[in-house]
């Protein structure tokens, strides 16, 4: 649309007078905001841009792929991926307080991404996908906190970065069309919310590489039947928790003792409450089915019907 096109030639000249022949260094989370970032200054500005994509190990299944895979193969963005999952595992082997794990998460993340930053020479700006609510509400919940945290809190004092924000005037869904004017696909400007600490909260209690595989492989298959069934659309965000209880079952013969999936799926306006979505009983039983039978060591999956509040949307 015209608004559209117009904001995006400002927006170019602008982030080219601002730039000049200097370089721009970004963080890529694999989320809309600094996807969007991301193709805005690479039309700008092309190679002067640098981004780094730090898989932290909890990312959901093949997104890290996707990500490069759009971002640097479709829209040429030169990325550093940067593969931190040993790094964040050995960090948070045994902990199982939620917030522990979201510190360590946070922290681990601002290292990696200073590591990798330092290993870069004369980059002068530093490009962020800050939103207008962003700037009037600053740190008002746990999920802008940790962004904010991540992209400017703990750079190191010798790194003296411009920072570069373009999408500061901007509401969530104004970035969502200029998205889609920028012809990025569908998918990937409609995503759902996913939380920076990603898959580590939702896993209730300490996490490990094969609690990670049957939570990616649970979410794969929750989120493959919520798009045959066309309902992608509807639901604000949905997704599988694995839970600390395990319980008894049958299989065959034999008895099991084995793990308890949640699915989680919400309607919502903008995540701060919630209602459970009233998701069809035949897709739930064909969720339930597959589930247990592709995913290991799980016998038993249950639906969180209860809103927020008083519940929260994730888990933990
Ligand atoms: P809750 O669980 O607080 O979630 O009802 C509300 C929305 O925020 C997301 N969320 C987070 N996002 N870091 C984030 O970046 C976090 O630690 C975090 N915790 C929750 C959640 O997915 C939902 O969209």
């Amino acid at each position: 649309n015209w608004d559209m096109s117009g904001f995006i030639d400002e927006q170019i000249a602008r982030i080219r007078e601002v730039v000049g022949d200097k370089k721009v260094l970004l963080g890529l989370s694999g989320g809309v905001d600094s996807s969007v970032v991301g193709v805005l200054l690479h039309k700008a500005i092309g190679d002067q841009l640098t981004s780094i994509f730090v898989d932290h190990g909890l990312l959901r299944k093949n997104e890290a792929a996707q990500v490069m895979e759009m971002m640097g193969k479709q829209f040429g963005l030169n990325i550093i991926k940067v593969d931190a999952q040993e790094r964040f595992l050995s960090k948070l082997a045994g902990v199982t307080d939620p917030e522990k794990k979201r510190k360590i998460i946070g922290n681990e993340f601002i290292e990696v991404f200073n590591d990798e930053a330092a290993k870069l020479k004369d980059i002068d700006f530093l490009a962020q996908g800050t939103l207008y609510t962003d700037v009037i509400e600053s740190g008002t919940d746990t999920a802008q906190t940790i962004k904010s945290h991540h992209n400017v809190g703990g750079l190191p004092e010798d790194m003296h970065f411009q920072l570069i924000e373009p999408l500061n005037t901007l509401f969530k869904d104004e970035v969502r069309e200029l998205g889609e004017a920028l012809d990025m696909p569908h998918e990937m400007v409609w995503r759902q919310p996913f939380p920076g600490p990603g898959l580590g909260i939702r896993i209730l209690g300490d996490i490990t590489e094969d609690k990670l595989e049957i939570v990616r492989d649970s979410d794969w298959i929750l989120r493959d039947e919520i798009a045959k069934a066309g309902l992608e659309g509807d639901i604000w965000q949905y997704f599988t928790v694995l839970t600390g209880v395990r319980s008894v079952g049958v299989m065959g013969d034999y008895r099991t003792y084995d793990y308890t999936i949640a699915i989680r799926a919400i309607t919502s306006v903008d995540g701060m409450t919630a209602d459970f979505a009233q998701l069809p009983w035949e897709l739930l039983q064909k969720i339930s089915a597959r589930i247990v039978n592709e995913v290991g060591h799980i016998n038993r999956v249950v639906y969180d019907i209860t809103a927020k509040p008083p519940a929260t949307v994730e888990w933990e």
